[in-house]
């Protein structure tokens, strides 16, 4: 059986390369770059490993506290930022012009994730 904490780290892990790759990609879109860059592959490789491993450490966390369907309120809350970090890659270069807002509302996102969690307010 795998321990709680080893799917904490799992789901850590996966948080740092979606924010890595979504700050090196807005970073990028707001100081001019285009889609077509040499490091587009890594960033895509980074960003989709992230989404997974966010959502195995995520749901293997929640097997282990028991929480199954239906979902308490600040679950469903999570899984719509996940929803919403998965989309963004494509908003940074469809609208440039949201790239400066989108590097504030990242952290907010990730920010109100933690706060789900960590308070599970509903
Ligand atoms: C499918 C979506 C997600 C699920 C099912 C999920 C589930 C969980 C669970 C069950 C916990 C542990 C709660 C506890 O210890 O009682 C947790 C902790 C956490 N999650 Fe998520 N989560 C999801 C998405 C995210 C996202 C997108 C982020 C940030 C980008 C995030 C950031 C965190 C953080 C920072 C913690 C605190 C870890 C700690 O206690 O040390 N989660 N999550």
């Amino acid at each position: 059986m795998i321990p709680s904490l080893v799917y904490k780290n799992i789901h850590l892990i996966g948080v740092f390369m979606i924010l890595m790759a979504l700050g090196g990609l807005l970073l990028h879109s707001i100081t001019g770059g285009t889609q077509e860059h040499s490091w587009r592959r890594p960033v895509a490789i980074t960003h989709g490993v992230g989404l997974l491993l966010v959502l195995l450490g995520g749901f293997g966390m929640l097997a282990r506290i028991g929480i199954y369907w239906p979902w308490p309120g600040w679950v469903t809350g999570k899984v719509i930022i996940w929803l919403l970090f998965g989309g963004l890659v494509g908003v940074i270069f469809r609208r440039p012009v949201l790239a400066r807002s989108l590097w504030w509302v990242a952290i907010a996102l990730a920010g109100l994730a933690a706060y789900l969690a960590g308070h599970k307010p509903f």
